[in-house]
């Protein structure tokens, strides 16, 4: 029989690849995803612990659907709770207490065993206390996952590289996340090819740390991730590659190389270096310096000179005086950045940084947010502008809001507006820039002769400072 299952997936990429898979294991228990969580049989909050409040949203998000499962029950039906991601790692048992409604709590780490937690939950009474697994086990949930993957449209996503070592003062993710680990080569190949073989035209790398990629290749020898995207790149089919959340750290000269020399690579990177203050980057952990990161931006636009840049940043660091603020600001002017996001630093219990007394007044940092997006908008606007007139090849990934409308990326990750008829969805499309914005852009398409995916794919190269 078949029965709904309704995924509400919250924070990174990582945990939009998590939600895809965790359909496909629940798949052969006759689960198929839907839009609407009225009529769902199964509803799962993939959740994220990055940032303040967290965990209280997801306790308010099961409150109200508290209400909708007790509707189902007084129906004569049942309607399975679940809570994945990092913060159901973070809550364990809590959550149970908390809301204990739920009947599944699950890490990143072990949704591979969803279809056993699922058989082993409806075999108990409704209203029976909920199983929890946050365990890290030893056997690899990729190893356990089905082959036969959902399709994920002409823009897919592949999780190449879970966890981290780094231990930045500020961060959750080596706690919910666990130990850095690397899938194998040989089956990333296999997955990344079922994916073009499913539609997918572009292939973005995720992980925590993904540059810190250095899985076992063919030769039985560490690949890093540069090696990894020359295998990518030749797969027949795939136009586009791209790879996010990278550490300043790990941009060794195999990857930068492979900017140079990949054109499928796309000419874009998110590399966070979440302030420009040497004092605060330390105080973070972060294990090198502005200057370091300069350097890297310099060697990247000398390898390619049309990437366009993001980054991540934090204000209101413990201790981060003036000074390092205007740092901070210093670098950015430096840089140039096509978009970057930016937060106030929130204290995440259990990071070293939260126990440290010199905290930053909440006002200050809202002043310092203010000012840095301000600036950091000016530079997006700015370079957004520097579009208007280019022809670019725009991957049609879905319909817009408005009839006839599709929406595509550039190769500079900006989303572009086009009219164009559905049957170009999926394809690459030579598009003029028309219109830029803060977010998007408007242009109109040149040709809708479609040859390859490989014909329309290489990026123009023209030199561009944002
Ligand atoms: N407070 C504020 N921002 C944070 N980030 C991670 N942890 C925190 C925190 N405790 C931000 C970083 C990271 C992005 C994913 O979230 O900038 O790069
Ligand atoms: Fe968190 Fe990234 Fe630092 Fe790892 S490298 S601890 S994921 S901010």
């Amino acid at each position: 029989m078949t029965k709904k299952l309704f995924i509400k997936t919250y924070g990174c990429q990582m945990n939009v690849y998590d939600s895809v898979r965790m359909a496909d294991v629940l798949a052969p228990l006759g689960y198929r995803p839907t839009e609407q969580a009225d009529d769902a049989d199964m509803i799962i909050l993939n959740t994220c612990h990055i940032r303040e409040k967290a965990a209280e949203k997801v306790y308010s998000e099961l409150g109200r659907l508290r209400q909708l499962q007790e509707k189902r029950t007084q129906e004569g039906g049942r309607l399975l709770l679940g809570v994945a991601g990092c913060v159901a790692q973070a809550e364990g048992e809590e959550m149970l207490r908390r809301a204990p409604q739920v009947d599944l709590v699950f890490g990143p780490q072990t949704y591979h065993r969803l279809p056993e937690m699922v058989t082993r939950v409806l075999g108990r009474v409704s209203g029976a206390s909920g199983l929890v697994d946050t365990d890290f086990p030893a056997e690899s949930k990729f190893d356990a996952l089905p082959e036969e993957a959902a399709s994920q449209g002409a823009a897919a996503f592949l999780t190449i590289q879970e966890g981290c070592d780094k231990f930045c003062t500020f961060c959750v993710v080596p706690y919910t996340r666990g130990a850095e680990f690397s899938r194998p080569v040989s089956s990333l190949l296999d997955e990344a090819k079922k994916m073009v073989a499913t539609g997918a035209a572009e292939i973005t790398l995720l992980g925590q740390n993904v540059n810190a990629f250095h899985g076992e290749g063919p030769d039985g020898k560490t690949w890093g991730l540069g090696r990894l995207l020359r295998a990518l790149a030749e797969i027949d089919g795939l136009a586009r590659l791209r790879y996010t959340t990278s550490h300043p750290r790990d941009m060794d000269d195999e990857l930068i190389e492979a900017h140079r020399d990949l054109d499928a690579l796309m000419p874009f990177l998110h590399l966070p270096v979440q302030s420009g203050s040497d004092r605060i980057l330390d105080a973070m952990n972060r294990r090198h310096t502005a200057e370091d990161y300069l350097r890297i931006i310099d060697r990247l636009r000398g390898a390619r000179p049309d990437i366009a840049l993001s980054s991540d940043f934090i204000v209101g660091f413990p201790g981060e005086r003036d000074q390092d603020f205007a740092d901070t600001l210093k670098l950015v002017t430096e840089v140039g950045y096509a978009q970057a996001y930016s937060f106030k630093y929130s204290p995440r219990p259990g990071t070293p940084a939260a126990a440290v007394e010199d905290q930053v007044d909440e006002t200050v940092k809202a002043e310092r947010l203010a000012m840095l997006q301000q600036l950091l908008n000016a530079q997006q606007l700015a370079f957004n502008q520097g579009s208007v007139g280019r022809v670019v090849p725009l991957l049609l990934e879905r319909k817009g809001k408005f009839p006839g409308q599709l929406v595509g990326r550039s190769p500079h990750m900006q989303s572009v507006h086009v009219q164009a008829p559905d049957r170009l969805l999926g394809k690459i499309v030579q598009v003029e820039i028309e219109g830029a914005h803060a977010n998007s852009l408007s242009g109109r398409v040149q040709t809708d002769i479609f040859t390859s995916d490989h014909d329309m794919a290489a990026p123009s190269r023209e030199i561009r400072t944002a």
